[in-house]
């Protein structure tokens, strides 16, 4: 599959994921404004994914010509397109960082940030896949993942769903529980195509029912992404995955949280200190153009939540499994 995100010489180039599953189509984006909206209307989405963003998004800010202040400005509301995911204002500040030896500096350190994603998610993955393996004695494994991510959530390859391809790949996977990951739909759009796409056996199930699979013992181990880690291991994630992981400790599930470390914010000691993006009403007010509320009905639209430490089984990055007083190991 080609990369969620790339450059073409010209142009950021993007897999538009508001388009998945019925139609795969390529959006190419030339100016910071496309970029930012294209961010906030979550055609790019998924932490690793926006870390590339980020970059090049500094390398279209320096394309737009003006003044060095105009630069940073244009810059730094890329870095705030969305608050949660720590790696969007990472990729920022990783090329903003080059500047200094000019646009084709600042480009070589987006299309590193590029290569490196998948290396690193493959390795994150890899190593969630033995922990998981340890973790779990049932074979081949029933697992549960919520939100996407997969290989669109990244650059290339995935980070949770980069586990169930490393297990796939050794026949040690019976099937996913897709939560269909309200109201967006990430998991029912994305993550069942992607699986789909790699021959792995699902069955997409409303995220109210995660709770009900794990109590009738068809869960072996969950499986999630993370947007930020705190110092202290609390994981900023998809809305749902508190309650999740709430359910998976209630029914000794384990929950295994997979990022790159670009996703540790070290900055924050704990989880109660990130951002949380709450987003528009319509979200919840629509129902796939439908209107499902009254019109003006007040809604709580957040789009994360805050998962503590205690709750999760392992928090593994490429390193290996991230530990809360900042080591990794
Ligand atoms: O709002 P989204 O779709 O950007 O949210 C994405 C998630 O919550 C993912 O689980 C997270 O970014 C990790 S993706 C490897």
């Amino acid at each position: 599959m080609r990369r969620t995100i790339d450059w073409d010489g010209e142009a950021v180039t993007i897999i538009d994921q508001t388009a998945l599953p019925t139609q795969y189509r390529i959006l190419s984006l030339r100016t910071v404004d496309e970029l930012i909206d294209a961010i906030r209307r979550l055609a790019v989405r998924g932490a690793p994914a926006l870390g590339a963003a980020g970059a090049l998004g500094v390398v279209l800010a320096a394309r737009e010509g003006g003044d060095l202040s105009a630069l940073k400005e244009r810059a730094q509301r890329v870095a705030q397109a969305r608050p949660t995911a720590v790696n969007l204002s990472w990729g920022v500040a990783r090329a903003l960082d080059k500047l200094d030896g000019g646009a084709d500096a600042v480009l070589a350190e987006a299309l590193e940030i590029l290569d490196e994603d998948e290396r690193l998610n493959r390795a994150a993955s890899a190593h969630a896949a033995e922990i998981v393996v340890g973790l779990c004695d049932r074979r081949p494994l029933r697992l549960l993942s919520h939100c996407n991510a997969g290989h669109l959530a990244t650059v290339a390859w995935g980070s949770a769903l980069g586990v169930v391809w490393h297990l796939h790949q050794r026949g040690l996977v019976e099937s996913v529980l897709v939560d269909e990951t309200r109201p967006l739909l990430q998991g029912a759009r994305l993550t069942a195509w992607e699986l789909a796409q790699a021959g792995v056996p699902y069955r997409v199930q409303p995220d109210s029912a995660a709770a009900a699979a794990m109590a009738r013992g068809l869960v072996d181990c969950v499986l999630v992404g993370a947007d930020r880690i705190a110092a202290n291991g609390d994981v900023a994630n998809k809305i749902g995955t508190y309650g999740l992981a709430i359910a998976a400790h209630h029914h000794g599930v384990p929950l295994v949280v997979v990022a790159p470390s670009s996703t540790v914010d070290t900055s924050l000691a704990s989880g109660a200190e990130i951002a949380i993006e709450e987003r528009a009403p319509e979200e919840l007010r629509t129902f796939v153009g439908t209107v499902v509320t009254p019109p003006d009905a007040e809604v709580f639209n957040p789009a994360f939540d805050v998962t503590p430490a205690e709750l999760i089984t392992a928090v593994v990055t490429e390193h290996g499994r991230y530990l809360p007083d900042g080591t990794q190991g």
